[in-house]
């Protein structure tokens, strides 16, 4: 089967196409290099020679910001030409900094909401209409609930997060607009962190991390002196805040299967939560991180962070019962990976 993956040059987007090629699925990938390396994926590619299990390796790329109308187009008509069209995206690409969002608000709708309405534009003149939507945990904002469902209040609180919120909205009216034509998944990922297990491919944040799992695989690496932990008063068992961290591949594994229900299920729109459904403070990832791998992380305390909440954890039962998915990769692994990929490129890609 042919899928669509924007964005696959990303952190996500890179771990989903390495599984779905070895799937067997024929992957065309598109990234604009913005925020991603064009290495990224010819490492996919190298994984993928170097499995003796895998027969042909069927991925092909291309430069195309989805903003650009022409070249998607172009893109989409090549595709029905050649008598393989899409028949399903999964749609990553994206600028994802809070911080970033917060000072430039504009950036973040042109490329996440117009670029997102152009690339459903294209997919409708196409008649292509399955589409699974990376979007995030971030909507729900600071929701007074600890586990979080699907059902709660959308409420973002930075530009970043409404970006995602106002997409899943534009998914929702574009469904009930012709709600026998479209299959779409929006999911909503916690804390994806950890990389694949050969140490090729993982996060490559530029600049100074803003993220806790990057930043302390570059204090363990020595690029950066040591972690500031953003409050040790929260009302949690040890006073530092509690996150839902899902390793990359359980991620990545997850929107196949949600492709996968798409595909075979009636046409739906469905929200789903993608995270291990199990907290974990900052210090309890610090220990771990540490006893995994043997480095210790210095760290002090600062003040909370502007904008963090106290506890975020998925509420993933829905997930769980209709993908065929579940998320396996323990805490350990994920720090062990993470740690391989920085260990192993210092300086990313
Ligand atoms: C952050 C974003 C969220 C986004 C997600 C993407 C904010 C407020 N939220 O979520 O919108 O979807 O990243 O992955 O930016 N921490 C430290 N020191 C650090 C960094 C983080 O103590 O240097 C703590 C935070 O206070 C938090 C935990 O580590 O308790 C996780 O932080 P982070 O990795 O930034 O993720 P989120 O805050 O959950």
């Amino acid at each position: 089967m042919r899928v669509l993956v924007t964005g696959g040059a990303g952190f996500i987007g890179t771990h989903t196409c390495l599984l779905l090629l070895e799937k067997g699925y024929d992957v065309v990938a598109i990234d604009s290099y913005i925020n991603s390396n064009k290495k990224s994926l010819q490492r996919v590619i190298e994984i993928l020679k170097s499995n003796k299990t895998t027969k042909d390796v069927s991925i092909k790329i291309f430069n195309i910001d989805i903003r650009d109308k022409k070249k998607l187009d172009e893109l989409f008509l090549d595709a029905q030409n050649s008598g393989q069209p899409f028949k399903s995206v999964i749609h990553f690409a994206g600028l994802k900094s809070v911080k970033d969002s917060l000072s430039n608000p504009l950036l973040y709708w042109d490329a996440n909401v117009k670029g997102t309405i152009n690339l459903l534009n294209i997919m409708n003149k196409y008649k292509c209409k399955t589409i699974v939507f990376s979007s995030s945990a971030t909507i729900y904002g600071l929701s007074d609930d600890e586990i979080l469902s699907e059902n709660i209040e959308i409420k973002p609180i930075n530009p970043y997060g409404v970006t995602k919120a106002v997409i899943e909205k534009l998914l929702n009216d574009i469904f009930d607009s012709e709600p026998s034509c479209w299959r779409i998944a929006n999911l909503r990922y916690f804390n994806p962190i950890g990389a694949h297990s050969s140490g090729m491919i993982g996060e490559a944040p530029i600049g100074v991390p803003s993220n806790i799992f990057p930043y302390i695989t570059q204090v363990a690496s020595g690029v950066l002196d040591k972690l500031t932990i953003y409050g040790n008063d929260w009302p949690t068992r040890d006073g530092s805040g509690i996150r839902d961290y899902i390793h990359v591949m359980d991620l990545a594994e997850g929107h196949i299967s949600a492709l996968k229900y798409l595909v075979k299920n009636n046409h739906q729109i469905i929200n789903l939560n993608l995270g291990t459904g199990l907290g974990t403070s900052v210090l309890e990832l610090v220990d771990i991180f540490e006893r995994a791998n043997k480095i210790k992380i210095p760290f002090e305390f600062s003040e909370r962070r502007k904008g963090d909440s106290c506890k975020v954890i998925a509420d993933n039962s829905l997930a769980l019962s209709c993908l065929d998915w579940e998320p396996k990769r323990t805490l350990k692994e994920m720090c062990i990976d993470g740690w391989r990929w920085q260990s192993l490129n210092p300086n990313g890609y």
